[in-house]
């Protein structure tokens, strides 16, 4: 599997506020996270790709990041969007933020809100959407913030503007979600204490810290693993085997309702690396039954549901999915471009507010439709999965899309045995 997205765009980031040379193994090279690359260069830190493939950043350090002298242009990443405004909104510098346009679609509100409380100033388009200007604080505040939506991402640029905050900057996230800036913080030798609090959990950074560089080993990411996950689980008589994937239990969502759906998936040699959890699947093909998917959930699964959603539609039953709200200011609206393409495959499906439900074949849908990816590459993927094992092909119309996250997809699943080839017009 290709390196961790989350992970890999938080290694270089920390990376570029240590102080030091961190030396990164497994770095996802996709599109999004080498616009990251690009980002921390133009800020003034060195972040480059070694002979042997490993990465190498030489940080800066908390606050000594340069005033850039053109536009950053975050492509097609949330991540890399709102993971930077966080990271230089303690640092009084002025820095333009833009990104393709999906991304200029989406809202910034949620960061800039309580980047602003923290001593920013942010000007956007209307909506809080990009291009927009970042002047950061010269004098930033700690702040204590409760999160209105659960976003790892919003958690995150609160916690990256502490560093360089006196005192003590808080969240309190209602529901849990990925803990990756968490757990890598303290790897560079930042003071967080996460404590319990419900479902959720209040995590607590010490400001002004020095970050001391720290070698890093990016686990294989299970939101690319969950795509040759679901095509061996619908096509029968398959039989793979997946190395390194990370099982963070913040990420494994899709692994507990596609085992409650009946799916043959077994952890091996489970093991720590680079402080997260990971293990090797064995994934057979099986009999899936529809399932209710609780809405406290969605958070350690965000990114599947398209996919979760093609193995529901081959599944025998109902599935019903809950509390799908996130999903509409994804990369594209994917409740709606789930729906639309699963009925353009002839599966019944409903959206009834942030309800999804789908109703399984029980067998192979009929396929045979052309697919927009919307410049979202979970969608792109998630429909070639379903015409691998559909009666007739799928297309999609951007096969570009997908090397935001997973670059060599097509090539893998072939691979595999798929087969995946480009239209020629
Ligand atoms: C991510 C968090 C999620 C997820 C995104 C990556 C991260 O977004 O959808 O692909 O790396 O923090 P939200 O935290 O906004 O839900």
């Amino acid at each position: 599997m290709p390196g961790d997205k989350s992970i890999s765009h938080r290694a270089l980031i920390l990376g570029a506020l240590a102080v030091g040379r961190t030396r990164i193994e497994g770095l996802l090279e996709g599109e999004d996270v080498l616009r990251t690359a690009a980002a921390v260069r133009a800020l003034g830190a060195a972040a480059e790709r070694g002979a042997d493939g490993a990465w190498t950043v030489s940080g800066v350090g908390v606050g000594g990041f340069a005033e850039p002298s053109d536009v950053l242009d975050f492509g097609n990443s949330g991540t890399g969007a709102r993971l930077m405004l966080g990271a230089l909104a303690s640092t009084p510098l002025t820095a333009v933020f833009t990104g393709d346009a999906s991304l200029r679609r989406r809202p910034m509100g949620r960061v800039a809100r309580p980047l602003e409380r923290m001593g920013a100033r942010i000007l956007a388009r209307d909506g809080d959407r990009l291009p927009l200007t970042l002047m950061g604080a010269s004098d930033p505040l700690p702040i204590g913030y409760t999160l209105p939506v659960p976003s790892a991402q919003v958690k995150s640029a609160v916690l990256l503007a502490g560093l360089n905050a006196p005192g003590e900057t808080s969240v309190i996230e209602p529901l849990a979600t990925r803990d990756h800036t968490e757990r890598m913080l303290r790897h560079f030798g930042a003071t967080v204490v996460t404590t319990a609090r419900g479902d959720g959990r209040e995590i607590r950074l010490k400001g002004e810290v020095e970050l001391k560089a720290a070698d890093l080993v990016v686990p294989g990411d299970p939101s690319s693993a969950a795509f040759p996950i679901v095509a061996a689980l619908i096509l029968p008589g398959s039989e793979i085997e997946i190395s390194g994937v990370g099982m963070n239990t913040l990420r494994t969502g899709l692994l507990t309702t596609l085992g409650e759906m009946g799916a043959r998936i077994e952890r091996v040699k489970a093991r720590i690396a680079g402080g997260e959890e990971v293990a090797d699947l064995a994934v057979r093909a099986s009999t899936l039954t529809g399932v209710e998917v609780p809405a406290e959930r969605a958070p350690s699964m965000i990114d599947e549901y398209p996919v979760l959603a093609v193995a529901a539609a081959f599944a025998k039953g109902k599935t019903v999915m809950r509390g799908l709200g996130e999903l509409r200011v994804k990369e594209s609206d994917r409740l709606s471009a789930v729906a639309e393409g699963l009925a353009a495959c002839g599966v019944a499906v409903e959206i009834d507010g942030d309800t999804l439900t789908v109703e399984g074949f029980g067998g192979r849908p009929r396929g045979n439709a052309a697919i927009a990816a919307r410049l979202d590459h979970r969608i792109a993927m998630a429909f070639l999965v379903l015409g691998l094992a559909a009666e007739r092909p799928v297309s999609i119309d951007d096969g570009e899309t997908i090397n935001t996250s997973f670059p060599g997809f097509v090539r893998l699943m072939n691979g595999l045995g798929a087969t995946m080839a480009e239209v020629k017009a």
